[in-house]
């Protein structure tokens, strides 16, 4: 079944435990990621990207899709989702992630997305509030929980790049709160999205204990969010390269550094890069398997993009799952 993110929040908060947040964009991620916390006995989040919602739709440019594309995209996946929630017996949350366009959130939640995130960290402060208060107002009414986000991580944050990170203000983040009356809230304290991370990245604890007292001190309920949390395991970026992947600077976030903040309001971590690796290595593996592929079978279509474009699959670190 399908429940808001926000009972999870709040267990998570009380418990000094977090929920890890995992993106996906076909049937076979999702049957997984379900597959896995049906294991653990464990409630699982279920997330789905903005920008990757044309792609669903079948887009290939997808980074270019129209508004009318993105939804076709959040339709497809959200009926995967809802028939894979009503099969398992554990809670599901179906989350859009990194949502920008205020009309694409709110189809989302008109769709029966159980969360949101509206990402409005590009924009000036106050900005940001009106635009995510406008979101909060449209869920809240529907049982819908809001994620936000303060600060910008470094790296490919959505599809722009920014050079450096500009790490959340922990002086800001009960006025956002307050303002907002977001259930959670996205913070920039070092880590960033993909697979390079750095090779050393120490991220700044300080900021998200800062973020905390300051919540704790003001009596402010919510839970803080740490994204860009791949670990970037090194045997899945090895094996890419030994099937020849050429995968250079590749590494995540130590996971000890983000186990250390959790106690400190984190209750949930966005993995995406970790899954897309994976899936790439294994996707790179079966191509060096089958020589013999159909050329006009849909794996031969993947084949052949990977053949004219490999760069594609380097550059942006996986494969974005054109297949299945
Ligand atoms: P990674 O790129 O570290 O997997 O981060 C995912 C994320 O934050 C999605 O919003
Ligand atoms: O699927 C999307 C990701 O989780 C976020 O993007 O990891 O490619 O930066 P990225
Ligand atoms: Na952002
Ligand atoms: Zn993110």
């Amino acid at each position: 079944p399908l429940i808001p993110m926000k009972l999870l929040l709040d267990k998570a908060i009380e418990g000094k435990f977090a929920y890890g947040a995992f993106n996906v964009h076909t049937t076979n991620e999702v049957k997984a990621a379900i597959e896995i916390h049906e294991t653990f006995r464990s409630p699982v989040i279920l997330q789905v990207i903005e920008f990757a919602t044309g792609f669903i739709a079948g887009r290939k440019d997808f980074l270019k899709a129209t508004l009318e594309e993105k939804i076709e995209g959040i339709k497809i996946i959200s009926k995967i989702i809802k028939e894979e929630a009503d099969k398992t017996d554990i809670p599901v949350v179906l989350h859009l992630d990194h949502g920008h366009d205020k009309e694409l959130v709110k189809a989302c939640i008109d769709e029966g997305f159980t969360s949101v995130m509206i990402d409005g960290s590009y924009l000036p402060f106050e900005e940001n509030i009106a635009l995510t208060k406008e979101i909060v107002d449209y869920a809240h009414e529907k049982g819908v929980t809001v994620e936000g986000e303060l600060g910008v991580l470094a790296g490919r944050e959505d599809n722009a790049n920014h050079s450096g990170s500009l790490y959340t203000d922990p002086n800001k983040v009960c006025e956002f709160f307050k303002k907002t009356s977001v259930d959670c809230l996205a913070i920039s304290y070092g880590t960033s999205h993909g697979a390079a991370k750095g090779k050393d990245v120490v991220i700044s604890k300080e900021i998200a204990i800062a973020s905390y007292e300051n919540m704790k001190f003001n009596k402010i309920k919510g839970a803080l969010v740490s994204h860009g949390s791949s670990t970037v395991p090194q045997y899945l970026v090895e094996g890419i390269n030994s099937l020849g992947g050429n995968l250079n600077n590749a590494h995540g976030i130590p996971i000890e550094q983000v186990l250390e903040v959790i106690p400190y309001g984190i209750a949930k971590i966005n993995v995406g890069t970790d899954i897309r690796l994976a899936i790439t290595r294994n996707v790179r593996e079966y191509f060096n398997k089958n020589k013999n592929i159909d050329e006009n079978s849909s794996v031969g279509e993947v084949k052949k993009i990977i053949d004219e474009r490999p760069d594609l699959i380097d550059e942006r670190v996986y494969l974005y799952p054109m297949y299945e």
